[in-house]
């Protein structure tokens, strides 16, 4: 693989602080293709593109072992027909459809139900070691609201194994990797068209000025700005939001985020962090503070087996109405499985609970509460190839919108990185081939410069780190499972207050690195995305999947849109394409999409 790069020393003046001296090289590079996140969908993408022989170049903010992808747990869904045969990628595309809340978009849905059985194909040819049935076939277990079983894992740890796989591939095809670089801008030109992204490296502040034909974002969502979140410290802070909209972007849905049922309480730093739905899968039970099963008052058919956003609103109903753990949980009960089950099936979660809460899983139950986990909503892109509305610009993965509408199916996140990877892979590499120059923009390029220098400058009394917290705090008290107008609103005055103090902040590397410069970007994208999310929720007022209006219990078929937002256009109804006939006939017409708030 190869791709050029220079290295310059630029006059800022004398930067330093009182301890440190600020670093002021800049390291200029050039590839056909950039991509920003490197988890599942943007390796999956540069894979693509270095098979094709384009010169591609991926960068991270985190070690690219450790992105989000590898916390993925319970499965990838695909309609393999391996265990129940009468499965089909159609009946795949209804289920998502339909729990969806008739928000997926049908396109979106087709491509990624028909291309999942490739997307496993493809990732069994790159070495993923698939659990499999005594005679080979690659075993498949049930997830939430799935028709038949269609959700292939590696134990629990899934993901895990899909991000090696990937990285091991990448790897054989030598795509530069670059682990600890921040992305701050997407560089676009006067015609408003991409030609690069501008960044730093987190550890020595080297700046990164990276000329690109095209970029993928692919650098996920923003549920970490909510306080009980299934991210980690500094992942999901909403930055492809940021980028996009920076860049010319627009968001679709960015209220519609996941709240997964089963999030640890304990210990405090890692509140959050995911009890797989493979623990529903296998047989576990949720039993409230009192000890009942408390699943059929909800899902009478489905128990614990019903959509996400059920169970999410089923353990906070408990928990509100008092019916909760002494510390405002629910039981997740694993205990009465064959320990075999348990030691195979669900390795990791029995070592998280031993490592964390010294907990053994087969004895005791877990002690949960819903978490913020995914964002359904994200960068508006295409159906077709994930172009979003700057030309050159893509988004993927968590990053994009499209598939998931009101209520994500467990194990079609995994699957849609697959399927998306290779197609944004291939288009980002047409649209390079389509370009008769790259045009560039030294203006875009100075106020990419100047947006670092000026934070770097700062000296203010504000943290960025409280700041963040902040933010998280009013996501979660007035934007959590349930909301309301009156909370919304107090939560968009709260978030004033908080930009307003963000003029007074004050940023400072330090001997370690430049982490506290990384922070004060995130914080820039927690504030958009918390922006985007307030007002997309206000403006949705109704009851549908993850989103629980308590004062608007029912569904209103009149929302039965996209909301899609920019700072220019506010939030905007979208109507979406219908579903084909041969897909709406395999959906149940008990679609329960009505109202089911229940407070
Ligand atoms: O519970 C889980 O294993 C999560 C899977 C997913 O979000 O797809």
């Amino acid at each position: 693989m190869h791709w050029s790069n220079a290295e310059v020393v630029l006059t800022f003046g004398v930067m330093s602080t009182p301890d440190h001296r600020i670093s002021t090289t800049e390291r200029q590079m050039s590839t056909t293709v950039l991509v920003v996140g490197t988890g599942g969908s943007g390796l999956r993408a540069a894979i693509e593109l270095a098979e094709a022989g384009i010169d591609v170049l991926a960068l991270g903010k985190r070690p690219k072992m450790d992105t989000h992808t590898s916390l993925a747990a319970g499965g990838i869904n695909a309609a393999l027909a391996t265990m129940d045969p009468d499965d089909s990628w159609q009946q795949h595309a209804a289920d998502t459809l339909q729990e969806s809340y008739l928000l997926a978009n049908p396109r979106t849905v087709e491509i990624v139900t028909s291309g999942a059985a490739r997307g496993i194909e493809d990732l069994e040819r790159y070495g993923m070691p698939f659990a499999r049935e005594a005679d080979g076939r690659i075993s498949l277990r049930f997830f939430g609201a799935h028709t038949y079983r269609r959700t292939a894992f590696a134990g629990d740890y899934t993901g895990l194994e899909i991000q090696r796989t990937l990285i091991n591939r990448a790897a054989q095809l030598q795509i530069p990797i670059l682990d600890s670089v921040y992305v701050t801008r997407i560089l676009v030109n006067d015609d408003g068209a991409v030609f690069g992204a501008y960044g730093f490296d987190i550890e020595n502040g080297t700046r990164y000025l990276i000329h690109a034909d095209a970029v993928i974002l692919a650098a996920g969502g923003h549920n970490r700005i909510w306080r009980r979140t299934s991210s980690r410290r500094d992942e999901n802070t909403g930055d492809s939001f940021r980028l996009a909209v920076d860049a010319g972007g627009r968001l679709r849905d960015p209220e519609l985020v996941q709240f997964h049922p089963s999030g640890i309480l304990e210990p405090e730093n890692a509140a959050g962090s995911l009890v797989s739905e493979a623990a529903r899968g296998e047989g576990g039970i949720l039993r409230n503070g009192l000890g009942e099963r408390f699943m059929g008052n909800y899902d009478p058919q489905r128990l614990e087996l019903s959509t996400r956003d059920r169970v999410a609103l089923a353990c906070y109903t408990e928990i509100k109405q008092g019916r909760g753990t002494p510390n405002g949980g629910v039981w997740l009960d694993v205990s009465h499985l064959p320990r075999q089950t348990i030691m195979t099936r669900l390795p990791r979660v029995y070592q998280t609970m031993l490592e964390l809460q010294m907990l053994d899983i087969t004895k005791d139950p877990i002690e949960i509460a819903p978490t913020a986990h995914y964002s359904m909503g994200g960068v508006w892109v295409r159906p077709e190839d994930h172009s979003t509305d700057v030309p050159g610009l893509y988004a993927i993965g968590e990053a994009s919108s499209g598939l998931h509408g009101a209520n994500r199916l467990g194990g079609n996140s995994l699957i849609e990185l697959l399927v998306f990877g290779r197609i944004v892979g291939q288009a980002a590499a047409a649209y390079s081939a389509g370009l008769s120059a790259q045009k560039r923009s030294s203006d875009a390029v100075a106020r990419a410069r100047a947006e670092i220098a000026d934070l770097l400058s700062t000296d203010g009394p504000e943290n960025v780190r409280a700041l963040q917290r902040d933010i998280r705090n009013t996501m979660t008290e007035h934007a959590g499972v349930v909301r309301d107008e009156a909370g919304l609103r107090t939560g968009l005055a709260e978030l004033d207050a908080i930009e307003a103090r963000m003029a007074d902040i004050g940023v400072h590397p330090d001997i370690a690195g430049y982490q506290d410069l990384a922070h004060a970007f995130d914080l820039k994208s927690a504030a958009l995305a918390a922006r985007a999310t307030l007002l997309a929720a206000l403006e949705r007022r109704e009851t549908r999947g993850c989103h629980n209006r308590s004062d608007y219990p029912d569904l209103d078929p009149a929302l039965q849109v996209n909301l899609v937002w920019s700072p220019s256009t506010g939030v905007v109804r979208e109507p979406i394409p219908e579903i084909p006939a041969a897909i709406a006939t395999l959906m149940r017409d008990d679609i329960s999409v009505a109202g089911k708030l229940v407070e």
